[in-house]
């Protein structure tokens, strides 16, 4: 092992990672002094939760950080964390947690850290990202991970496109782009009035982005714009409807016998969330087939007149006019550039 480097350790039974749980198990038990002994043994040893450890230059181990990922979920819970007590405040916890959410991003594919906080650490969390108010929908994450009392529950999105071992860089980077746009004649053409109240509930109500057209601009690919987040903010509002309550997950043949010899190609709101993960939907009208394949198949099993049938048709009129609101907005693939090309040059 390098001397300086960050490891995952598992209760895999392999003497190495043995020796590195004792010494986190010492560690954690002298910077979590309110968490009890054999609670905090339970979860480092426990197969199913991971240690996402810092060492020092000479192997010794200075910060972990425990958590259980829920990788078809798409979140991991951080059990906790800490940092040997004579390097705190010293930047090595953020340096941990950089590391930590880059590992989980881009090894595990995860988008969302859930935590319960110590109370003492909240500000910590904050400096970090973490908000306590979760954007992550309950369905996904209710009763997956531990609850605590006196701790407070903070949510941070992992961003595809931040390199989050290089931060600084990244959002330096990232400011760069937009200044760089901004000062772009040709981007700033229009002046439009701006937003008359902050925040704002739908991004396609901010003035004049429909228009905006870049290239280069990640906010189309990644940002709020891109078509995978306005489905994610249309399912999350969807499945919060009273209305959806048959439609959020797949109809399970135990509870519905025969269901799947009749409706040979099922969908719900969640096959719809998993769909829009993996971007399967080109545009948005691909996700309104999927809608529509929903009460669809819901008029076929049940027929027309059936209070599920209503419920199903409430729940598409709710939908639909969002998807009407859709904003798509070019992609590097498919803008016509033509135009902003020429431009750029004269
Ligand atoms: N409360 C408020 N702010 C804090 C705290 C805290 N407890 N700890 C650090 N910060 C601030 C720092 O002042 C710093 O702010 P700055 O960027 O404005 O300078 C920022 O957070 C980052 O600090 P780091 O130096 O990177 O953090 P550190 O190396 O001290 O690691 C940690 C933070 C892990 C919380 C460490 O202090 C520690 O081990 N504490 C004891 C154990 C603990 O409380 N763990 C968290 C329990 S809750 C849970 O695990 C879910």
């Amino acid at each position: 092992m390098n001397p300086g480097e960050f490891v995952v350790v598992n209760n895999d039974r392999k003497i190495e990672s043995m020796v590195y749980l004792l010494h986190l198990r010492n560690l954690f038990s002298k910077a979590l002094v309110k968490m009890p002994r054999d609670y905090l043994v339970k979860m480092i040893f426990d197969r199913k939760h991971y240690t996402y450890t810092m060492l020092r230059e000479n192997g010794s181990v200075v910060g972990g950080l425990c958590f259980r990922p829920f990788v078809h979920r798409g979140f991991a819970e951080v059990v906790f964390l800490a940092v040997a007590s004579g390097d705190q405040v010293k930047g090595k916890g953020t340096l941990l947690m950089n590391h930590f959410k880059e590992h989980c991003k881009r090894d595990l594919g995860i988008k969302y850290l859930l935590t319960y906080a110590d109370n003492f650490a909240v500000g910590y969390f904050k400096k970090q990202g973490f908000t306590e108010e979760i954007t992550l929908p309950n369905n996904i994450w209710k009763g997956y991970i531990k609850d605590y009392d006196g701790g407070t529950m903070m949510g941070c999105r992992l961003y595809e496109h931040l390199d989050y071992r290089n931060i600084s860089e990244s959002l330096r980077d990232i400011l760069q782009e937009v200044k760089t746009t901004l000062d772009n004649p040709t981007a700033t053409a229009t002046i439009y009035p701006g937003l008359q109240s902050f925040p704002i509930d739908d991004i396609n109500s901010i003035p004049g982005l429909e228009n905006f057209r870049t290239e280069e601009t990640w906010i189309f690919r990644n940002g709020p714009g891109a078509l995978e987040t306005q489905i994610t903010s249309i399912l999350n509002a969807a499945v919060r409807e009273p209305s959806a309550w048959a439609f959020r997950e797949p109809v399970d043949e135990d509870l519905v016998p025969g269901y799947h010899s009749v409706i040979t190609d099922p969908i719900s709101l969640a096959a719809m969330r998993t769909k829009n993960e993996k971007r399967l939907y080109e545009d948005k009208e691909d996700f309104r087939a999927d809608v529509r394949l929903m009460i669809d198949n819901c008029i076929m099993f049940n027929g027309p007149r059936h209070d599920i049938t209503k419920r199903g048709q409430e729940l598409v009129a709710f939908i639909m006019p969002k998807i009407d609101k859709i904003v798509q907005y070019a992609t590097p693939d498919s803008v016509d550039n033509s135009e902003f090309r020429k431009r750029q040059r004269t």
